[in-house]
């Protein structure tokens, strides 16, 4: 039996940080070097062993749902003018037929109100939520090592992926407080949304990957607003960690937060620097623009 089958994507999100470009796109089309974010988040959760997609969509977004389609047109001119690998490329990265959904948050009411819109799709199992906003680079997903560690602890848990920040950027994020170690498993011992630093826990903070319950979508159904007058995901969990095991692991490799530019224009360089088709290339780019903004 799988521990995990399913996979939320909510990309209902306005994008408001990278306008205008999201003006007319939405900001999980944009490019990290040549696939879309959402596509690199669900390459992580598919290599994962996820099989059914689901996204919690919004207005204005319909192309990611186009994405995830055959493009028929596209594929026949690939074909005649020979172009095997792209095509083969294409196909590669579409799910099955029948395993995605969509549904929609009809009002920008907090992350926590983004997964409660897809409780029906969900219905009584376990299953991952992936925030499209973050990538995390590592030769196994961070997705699939989360697996790997609820296998380990405990099959029936909840488990979130976390990492360390600064201090000073704690309150940018969910931040957990952990108790004891397995390994690079801890125990979650409390979770704050957006705390002020003095507030904060620790400086450890959700990454944007999490393994759980289905009795998280009672709790997101009765969650009254949170932090900047949202449904808070982080408030719901913490009353899941009342009654049901609670795990955060601190996970190999580097994330890259693409909510913000810098995150973005870092995740670029990273994934471009990882491509063996395009590292060389692109190296030398970077050296001759440093070297020039260096003065010669
Ligand atoms: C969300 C979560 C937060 C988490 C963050 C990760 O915040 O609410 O707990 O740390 O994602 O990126 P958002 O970035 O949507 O404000």
């Amino acid at each position: 039996m799988k521990l995990v089958r399913k996979a939320v994507f909510p990309v209902a999100g306005l994008g408001t940080r990278f306008l205008p470009a999201t003006k007319a796109m939405p900001k999980e089309m944009l490019p990290v070097v040549d696939r879309p974010l959402i596509q690199h988040v669900v390459d992580e959760a598919r290599e994962a062993g996820i099989e059914h997609f689901i996204f919690v969509t919004g207005r204005n977004k319909a192309v990611i749902e186009d994405h995830f389609d055959r493009q028929v047109e596209l594929e026949t001119t690939l074909l005649e003018r020979q172009k095997q690998k792209a095509l083969d490329l294409l196909r590669h990265d579409l799910p099955e037929p029948g395993t995605t959904s969509f549904t929609r948050q009809q009002e920008p009411l907090g992350l926590g109100h983004a997964v409660w819109c897809a409780r029906e799709l969900i219905g009584h199992e376990p299953f991952a939520l992936l925030l499209p906003d973050v990538l995390v680079q590592h030769e196994r997903g961070c997705l699939a090592q989360m697996i790997d560690a609820a296998r380990e602890v405990d099959q029936r848990s909840n488990i979130v992926a976390v990492e360390e920040v600064p201090r000073e950027r704690v309150d940018q994020y969910g931040v957990v407080g952990v108790g004891a170690a397995k390994g690079k498993v801890f125990s979650i011992t409390s979770m704050v949304e957006k705390p002020t630093q003095g507030r904060a826990p620790s400086n450890l903070i959700l990454t944007g990957r999490y393994i759980l319950q289905p009795e998280i979508l009672d709790l997101l159904a009765r969650q009254d607003r949170g932090t900047g007058g949202e449904i808070q995901l982080t408030d719901a969990m913490i009353a899941l960690a009342r009654t049901q095991p609670f795990y955060g692991l601190k996970f190999d490799g580097r994330s890259f937060d693409c909510g913000s530019k810098i995150g973005f224009l870092a995740a670029n360089v990273s994934y471009a620097l990882a491509r063996p088709d395009i590292a060389p290339g692109f190296r030398s780019e970077i050296k001759k623009i440093l070297a020039e903004l260096n003065g010669g």
